[in-house]
């Protein structure tokens, strides 16, 4: 039998205020709100409860920092080295931040530890190592003139994260953000404000100038709202649903903001009955079930090969029904808790529309105990894509496998849909894996791999699920304007 590991320490919560200008202080208003622990559903603290007043104060910090301050003066060069000692306070506060990550959120501590927080550590060396290599050209004009351009940080921006990934959008954000030269007013995700307030605290120890990077933890339509309005915020950098990004988009239109999107997806996950299939269960588990369903690029439409669908469906059935649901901050930990009451019941209600729309429910399709969000991990067969669950973004343990017998049609209805995120493609066939990533159109395409993320492979979507890449060189580009400059000469 196997043992069960002690759950892990839990750890202290030092951060709670807003951080502006350098310095902790209450929201203006006074108020303060509650963020709980999914698996228990027992407070773990109030936190400072920012609105447009704050956010104000966070505009102006930045604004302050970014022209006159030592950040506009500092070498590019030490910007980098002021990312990479950031990187490196969170590597030795790893297993302290993957714990806060783990009780706040509710994701196993094993993942936060083997995932989240070494990402998160890629992510902020890799732009440190940019910080000094952003650079114009000189062009060859008509005429006696000599022009070049310059790579300019283009101000202070606003960046709005979401829940699933606190820590790793945080650093999806200012890793470029910094590297660029830019200041950032941030509003981590109500669910979750800790660790993005603690590695607030990490980057003024880095030495990160005051006001450079603003933490205000709030709600959306009040502080994130004011972020998007704010006459003194250059650009908005937004992860989250499609339908807040059309609320961000047509406010953000008063000043015209500069605006990224990273929003959300319905990928299809493409299992071909040439493929190393063990391989293909296995990535396509994974792919689906990793942090409690709650991905933007979540495998959630499985389009199974009919020769191989019923050997394909009892594996991953047999899979997803051996996973050990429990304590988050249990080593051994699996699967933890969805991250809230609100997204707990948006997935109850996609698992009774699954049942009453005719799909089969082969495993779970209930919650797990009677205490905290655990939802048992869900499997239906027999799916068609006029289904909700085909078509919906649920966000959460619940995998919708298809069936599919000719090559022309699978790719229409990988297709059929206004998300674009990401694709997968399991098969040993050279010439269809070729095909599949040139025309099913998504940003990130997977071959015989899933959720493979690498700081320097930009990721984003086509259609409706966002707008401009993060990571990679791509990454850096919503962050800078170009300048050019044209001298006469003679
Ligand atoms: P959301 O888009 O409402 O929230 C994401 C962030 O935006 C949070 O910080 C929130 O406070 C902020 N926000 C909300 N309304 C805003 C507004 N009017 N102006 C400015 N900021 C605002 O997402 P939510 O409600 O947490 O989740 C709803 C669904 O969105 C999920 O069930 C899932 O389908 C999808 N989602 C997708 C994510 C992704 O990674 N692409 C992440 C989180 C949710
Ligand atoms: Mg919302």
């Amino acid at each position: 039998m196997a043992t069960v590991a002690e759950p892990i320490k839990r750890p202290r919560i030092k951060q709670t205020q807003c951080f502006i200008g350098g310095k902790w202080q209450d929201a203006v208003s006074g108020k303060r709100f509650a963020t709980i622990d999914p698996a228990t559903e027992e407070l773990l603290a109030e936190v400072a409860e920012g609105d447009a007043a704050d956010i104000d104060l966070a505009a102006k910090a930045a604004r302050k920092a970014f022209e006159s301050g030592p950040w506009s003066r500092m070498d590019a060069r030490d910007r980098g080295r002021v990312l990479y000692r950031l990187a490196d306070l969170i590597e030795e506060e790893l297993n302290d931040l993957a714990a806060l990550e783990s009780l706040d959120n509710g994701k196993p501590v094993r993942d936060a530890r083997a995932a989240d927080l070494p990402l998160v550590i890629d992510c902020l060396r890799y732009y440190a190592g940019y910080a000094d290599k952003i650079h114009g050209s000189t062009i060859p004009v008509r005429g006696n003139y000599f022009t070049y351009t310059r790579k300019e940080p283009v101000g202070v921006v606003g960046q709005i994260i979401p829940w699933n990934f606190p820590m790793l959008m945080t650093a999806w954000k200012w890793g470029p953000a910094l590297a660029a030269g830019c200041t950032v007013v941030m509003k981590p995700a109500e669910q979750t404000p800790l660790t993005c307030l603690r590695m607030a605290a990490l980057a003024q120890e880095a030495g990160v100038p005051d006001g450079v990077i603003n933490v205000v933890p709030g709600f959306g339509p009040t502080a994130g709202g004011a972020i998007v309005k704010h006459p003194g915020i250059d650009k908005v950098a937004f992860t989250g649903e499609h339908l807040t990004a059309q609320i961000i988009m047509r406010e953000a239109a008063q000043s015209l903001k500069r605006l990224t999107f990273e929003l959300g997806g319905k990928s299809p996950n493409v299992i071909l009955a040439d493929s190393d299939i063990e391989k293909a269960v296995q990535g396509t588990n994974f792919g689906l079930f990793f942090n409690q369903g709650q991905c933007c690029c979540a495998g959630s439409r499985v389009f199974v090969e009919e020769r191989v669908h019923d050997e394909v469906v009892d594996r991953l059935t047999s899979l997803a029904s051996s996973r050990r649901l429990g304590d988050p901050l249990s080593p051994d930990t699996e699967q933890g808790p969805q991250v809230d009451q609100a997204q707990f019941n948006k997935i109850m209600s996609y698992i009774q529309k699954g049942k009453t729309e005719g799909a089969k429910c082969l495993t779970g399709g209930d919650r797990n105990g009677d205490r905290g969000y655990f939802i048992k991990p869900t499997i239906f067969a027999d799916v068609n894509d006029n289904m909700s669950i085909a078509k919906d973004e649920i966000f959460g343990p619940v995998m919708s496998i298809l069936k599919f017998k000719d090559w022309e049609d699978l790719i229409q209805r990988a297709n059929n849909t206004f998300y674009g995120l990401a694709a997968a493609v399991w098969t040993r066939d050279i010439s269809k894996a070729h095909d599949f990533a040139r025309r099913v159109r998504a940003g990130t395409i997977w071959v015989n791999c899933y959720d493979v993320f690498d700081a320097a492979a930009p990721f984003g979507g086509f259609k409706m699920s966002g707008q401009g890449r993060e990571l990679g060189e791509d990454g850096l580009r919503p962050y800078t304007e170009t300048k050019t400059v044209t001298i006469a000469l003679g």
